[in-house]
């Protein structure tokens, strides 16, 4: 059997997913898989319709897909996903009806949403997914996990030759594009109180429903946000996961293009920040993943911390929890707010005039009262996973992230404190004894709430919130 591996790295053959795929072809010999490096050659392929014939030709001739990629910022690449955007505009026919699978390779922050996410895009491209499969990075240097991997590759072959009939598990989103929005309702305009708010759009032109969301916001602001649009911005390409970052934050692309400038100076001095986009392949667009990429220069700490933040979409939102789950992971490890999502599904234009009227009076009273939302499993979880590896090993990497978390006290492991290893290993030895266990489970249920309960009956608040 053929099958065609779409490398989403924009590394390559150089990078750690391509070992994995190397690895399932030398496991398989009888059957044929081709690599095409799609993240790394982005440019040709998006430039010459010859480059991007070749892939859709080589996918034309395959039994099956192989989806091969790292995860980039709780998802793929944008180099990736400006492929599958392009696939997904004009090759379709060369995927319909083909066997899918993705592998990822990660440090498993948010891998579960970058693989339902390909699971969906595969899914609009009709292909009939089989199954994930998400490595750990260095998973391949062990022996149960090699042996795991081959399990994984011969069920997708087995899967190929059985014509397997998955059930589809994304939401089929709609043909038609919403209505028409123009703004019905007079302006209710909201003093920003000196806060400093910008609005980055991706929109590529001015008439559709992202521009008029944003042009609207900032009316209701009386005009004084900015607005910038990524299309505008001196952003010469995506990250190439160079690690150069690494040890003091410094970008490859620093002093060869505007982007450093604009996140330090324009947006971490902002008090509100609004990102709109409009959905493209199941996401926001490339254009905004290029973005979120190229802010891997904080690497794993975060960089725009205590904002708030909004996001207007143009398109199905609704239908896309990865979409959102996406962003509201990063902002929480960004340790600021979402305040709200705002799309442009609201139904009549009355019903999307007062959701921006209220977003707007809603993001300044939440900035002055310097409102955070407390965490959610996604920042708690997702700050251990981070907290573990860099102190772990990748700080050796990451040296920037190893000084950032011993200043911000990320390193809060509880095994740390004596305090508590001695009051747990006292309780544990007590609730052994025969004759507290018998009464422990009774005392639990009506003492577990004593701490909380002191706190509500006694504490004050001690400035007003
Ligand atoms: C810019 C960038 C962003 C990353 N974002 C994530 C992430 O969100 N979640 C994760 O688990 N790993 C993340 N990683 C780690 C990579 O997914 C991991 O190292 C992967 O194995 C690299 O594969 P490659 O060498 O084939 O590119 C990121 C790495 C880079 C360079």
């Amino acid at each position: 059997m053929k099958v065609v591996v779409l490398n989403g790295s924009p590394k390559g053959a150089i990078g750690v997913t391509h070992q994995y795929t190397a690895f399932l072809e030398r496991v398989f010999p009888e059957h044929e898989l081709v690599t095409i490096p799609v993240a790394q050659r982005i440019r040709e392929i998006s430039r010459d319709p010859a480059e991007r014939r070749k892939v859709l030709e080589e996918v034309a001739a395959a039994d099956g897909v192989l989806w091969a990629f790292p995860l980039y910022i709780l998802l793929v690449s944008s180099q990736y996903k400006r492929f599958i955007e392009l696939v997904l505009e004009e090759g379709r026919e060369c995927f319909r009806g083909k066997a899918a699978a993705a592998l990822s390779t990660s440090i498993n922050f948010f891998d579960s949403n970058a693989l339902t996410y390909v699971r969906g895009a595969c899914e609009d491209l009709g292909m009939r997914f089989i199954d994930s499969y998400s490595a750990r990075m260095y998973d391949l240097t062990q022996d149960g996990e090699r042996r795991r991997l081959a399990a994984f590759g011969r069920a997708f072959f087995d899967a190929i030759r059985d014509d397997a009939q998955p059930m589809r598990l994304s939401a089929v989103l709609p043909r038609e594009a919403s209505p028409r929005y123009l703004p019905a309702l007079p302006v209710r305009v909201h003093a920003l109180e000196g806060k400093k708010a910008v609005i980055v759009t991706d929109q590529g032109d001015s008439t559709g429903n992202l521009a008029a969301m944003a042009q609207r916001l900032n009316e209701c602001w009386g005009g004084e946000a900015e607005i910038i649009s990524l299309h505008e911005l001196d952003i010469k390409g995506g990250c190439q996961g160079c690690l150069r970052c690494g040890a003091e934050s410094r970008c490859a692309w620093d002093g060869k293009d505007g982007f450093r400038a604009f996140y330090e100076g324009t947006l971490k001095p902002a008090d509100i920040l609004v990102f709109a986009g409009t959905v493209c392949a199941r996401q926001l667009s490339w254009k905004w993943r290029e973005f979120f990429d190229r802010s891997f220069f904080s690497t794993h700490t975060p960089s725009l911390t205590g904002k708030q933040i909004a996001f207007l979409v143009e398109g199905p939102l609704a239908l896309l929890p990865e979409l959102r789950e996406t962003y509201e992971a990063w902002v929480e490890f960004q340790r600021s707010h979402l305040a709200a999502w705002v799309s442009d599904e609201a139904g009549t234009a009355e019903v999307l005039d007062r959701a921006l009227d209220d977003l707007a009076g809603r993001l300044v009273r939440l900035s002055r009262a310097a409102y955070i939302r407390p965490r959610t499993f996604r920042g708690v979880a997702g700050m251990k996973v981070f907290r573990d590896d860099i102190w772990g090993g990748l700080r050796v990497v990451f040296r920037a992230d190893h000084k950032a978390y011993r200043r911000l006290g990320v390193y809060d492991f509880p095994q740390r404190s004596l305090r508590r290893r001695v009051t747990t290993g006292l309780a544990w030895i007590a609730t052994g004894l025969p004759l507290i266990r018998g009464r422990f489970p009774g005392m639990i249920r009506t003492r577990m709430a004593d701490p909380v309960r002191r706190a509500a009956e006694q504490a004050v608040i001690m400035s007003d919130p």
